[in-house]
């Protein structure tokens, strides 16, 4: 079978090394198809593939239909909104994602950007210190689970939201779940985002709850821009000058939050939060490894589209 890994952000050497083997060994090939420009690079490539790894590679209906030998598609990451899941269910394509395999990196990001924000984004003036705070964790997964662990290592107050979480699992981790998504906001001196971008969760952050954040917070998004009204998040950013926005995904009006709102708000040149070497290795791996299996044995643990 033909494996094409295809990776506008290439993955770490050690990851393409490490695939090639699980690949090459259990008798497959290996193709590489990385920082391609145009979606034509990818609809040539995916032309004889029998199974695919990306990472936030849009997979779209135009893709799908252009990869006529396409059996397997796997998302080496959590989330998986950049796969059109509609298009994989009718040609009979499997989805699969690989939870979990590159949480601990963005959860690290989260810390590191609570840490940048409260020092004036490192700049001359006085700051404050985490200690003591209260950080809100908007969906308790891997990702919000992992923030949570850390932020306790800091001495901060950890509550959390999330409606499809046994709330006996969130109090095991010392963690105090909330009720409402607003008392989460209105408790939250740091509200870390960890929701998926679904129909449901799209625009859902903005004024509603923004405005409800006490005096000096600041919403941190690892998750994905669309989950954010950037419209209102513009205007609360006017109305209440002391709150702060960071994001790992650059808002489609980033330039203009920066040029208004100076270093009350900051967002990374390119989604990093699961760029490192470890994260890369453990998600790349994983998704090759889930490949080789559903060759060998048919095995679909970790499919999203059934
Ligand atoms: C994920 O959903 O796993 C992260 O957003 C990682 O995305 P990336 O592979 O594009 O870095």
């Amino acid at each position: 079978m033909k494996i094409l890994v295809a990776t506008d952000k290439p993955f770490a050497k050690a990851a393409v090394d490490g695939i090639r083997n699980i690949v090459e060994g259990a008798g497959h090939t290996l193709a590489l198809l990385e920082k391609y420009t145009t979606p034509q690079e990818l609809l040539a490539a995916v032309k004889d593939a029998d199974a695919m790894i990306v990472r936030s590679d849009k997979v779209t209906k135009e893709v799908v239909d252009a990869a006529s030998n396409l059996k397997i598609v796997v998302r080496a990451g959590a989330g998986y909104d950049n796969l059109d899941l509609d298009a994989c269910t009718s040609r009979g394509i499997v989805a699969m994602n690989t939870p979990g395999q590159n949480s601990n990196a963005v959860a690290e990001l989260a810390i590191g950007m609570m840490i940048f924000m409260s020092r004036n984004c490192f700049n001359p003036g006085t700051g404050s210190e985490l200690k003591g705070k209260t950080i809100g964790i908007h969906a308790y997964g891997n990702v919000g689970r992992l923030v949570a662990k850390l932020a306790k290592g800091f001495d901060m107050n950890v509550i959390a939201f999330d409606p499809f979480v046994d709330n006996a699992k969130v109090k095991a981790d010392g963690v105090t779940p909330v009720s409402s998504i607003e008392e989460l906001y209105e408790k939250s001196d740091f509200l870390s985002l960890h929701i998926p971008a679904t129909s449901e969760t799209k625009k859902s952050v903005g004024t509603a709850l923004m405005s409800r954040m006490p005096k000096g917070a600041c919403l941190i998004n690892t998750a994905r821009k669309e989950v954010i009204n950037e419209d209102e998040l513009m205007e609360i950013l006017e109305k209440r000058p002391d709150l702060k926005y960071v994001t790992d995904i650059a808002a489609d009006n980033q330039t203009a939050l920066n040029e208004k709102f100076g270093i009350r708000v900051f967002s990374t040149p390119k989604k990093m939060g699961a760029e490192t070497g470890e994260a890369n290795v453990n998600a790349g791996l994983a998704s090759a490894n889930q490949i080789v299996k559903f060759f060998a044995t048919g095995d679909k643990t970790f499919q999203v589209n059934k």
